[in-house]
């Protein structure tokens, strides 16, 4: 750390999850979060952006009574700015456009997806990597050329975490279900049949949810899990293996939520060591939405004077990963 980093607050408000953060150059000063849980089913977008709304206050104000300087100290304020679902990141926005114009200070939009990425690329050795994000809204294989993170492949219907969620509802596991599912799984023996869809370096889930589905009454839970994710995984697999023989990458990196799950990690860091790539991942507690990898991007924004004007700063729920001009990667 140097005496001339930035001290950036980062929110994040794109969906569950309400995360504050304040770091400073690749030191994470301060980060806590607190995520909704729906009473049943999925996530109903109003009633998760009044939960930021109310969380937002209280997490903001118990973070600097932690620490030993005040919120007028920090240089710039980072929110996730997209994509999401509309009424949190409006939230989120608020929230933080209210500390820009309080304080005179810059205000950073930052894109969630690459978020996760910059995230890894900060606090792993992953340099110029092939990224696998995969989460609940999000699984795309992704690098970096001339100027932009390029999409090479992604989910041509639902997220991985979403089909594992829902499933998981199917089943009567507490939401969210990709950790309950990789638990279970570990106690499954018997590999149903299930279909497998690629396409080049995309793919599908939903008709795998749908036909695992069909598997409930008939065989148990375990079984169930551990196939869907023998699949699932070997999709993802096979759509990296394509990608970093196209790109040659030096290091392949893991991140976003599903990125905690143990048998993912194994199956990737396979792939990358045939391919005498390195693998990284993103340590289990900063894998999952959070406000440290929104600090981190927007510090990179701020260091290339990106600096977001308020009458520009409306929230962009469908903003994609390669719509970023990226200047802070030469
Ligand atoms: P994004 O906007 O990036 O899509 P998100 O809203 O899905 O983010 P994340 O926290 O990045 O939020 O990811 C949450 C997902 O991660 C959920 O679908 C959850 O089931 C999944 N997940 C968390 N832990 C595990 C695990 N151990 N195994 C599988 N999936 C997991
Ligand atoms: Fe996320």
């Amino acid at each position: 750390m140097t005496p001339s980093e930035p001290i950036i607050l980062g929110l994040e408000g794109t969906a569950h999850t309400a995360g504050v953060a304040v770091i400073k150059g690749k030191e994470i000063i301060a980060n806590t979060s607190s995520t909704y849980f729906p009473p049943q089913g999925g996530i109903h977008p109003r009633e998760a952006a009044i939960y930021l709304a109310k969380e937002f206050p209280q997490l903001i104000g118990d973070t600097f009574k932690g620490l030993p300087f005040g919120i007028d100290k920090i240089d710039g304020i980072a929110f996730s700015q997209g994509p999401g679902l509309g009424p949190c990141l409006r939230t989120t926005a608020t929230v933080a456009r209210a500390i820009s114009l309080r304080l005179g200070i810059p205000l950073l939009g930052v894109n969630h997806c690459i978020a996760h990425v910059e995230l890894g690329r900060t606090i792993t050795p992953a340099d110029d990597p092939l990224v696998l994000y995969v989460s609940g809204g999000n699984t795309q294989l992704i690098t970096f050329l001339n100027g932009r993170y390029r999409v090479l492949g992604e989910t041509l219907d639902i997220a991985i975490g979403n089909a594992l969620d829902t499933l998981g509802r199917e089943m009567n596991l507490p939401h969210p279900g990709g950790p309950h599912i990789e638990k279970q799984a570990q106690t499954g023996q018997e590999l149903l049949p299930l279909p497998y869809t690629i396409k080049g370096m995309s793919f599908s889930f939903s008709g795998m949810v749908t036909a695992a589905k069909k598997l409930i009454p008939k065989h148990s839970t375990a079984d169930i899990c551990y196939s869907f994710q023998e699949y699932t995984f070997a999709i993802l697999a096979e759509a990296t293996e394509r990608a970093l023989s196209c790109t040659k990458k030096k290091s392949v990196l893991l991140t976003g939520g599903v990125a905690a799950n143990a048998h993912l990690q194994e199956v990737i860091q396979k792939v990358a060591d045939e391919q005498d790539s390195s693998f990284y991942v993103v340590p289990r507690n900063l894998a999952g939405d959070n406000g440290v990898m929104i600090a981190f991007a927007g510090t990179h924004l701020l260091n290339t004077g990106e600096i977001l004007p308020i009458q520009e700063s409306q929230v962009k729920p469908r903003w994609r990963t390669d719509q970023v001009q990226v200047g802070w990667i030469s």
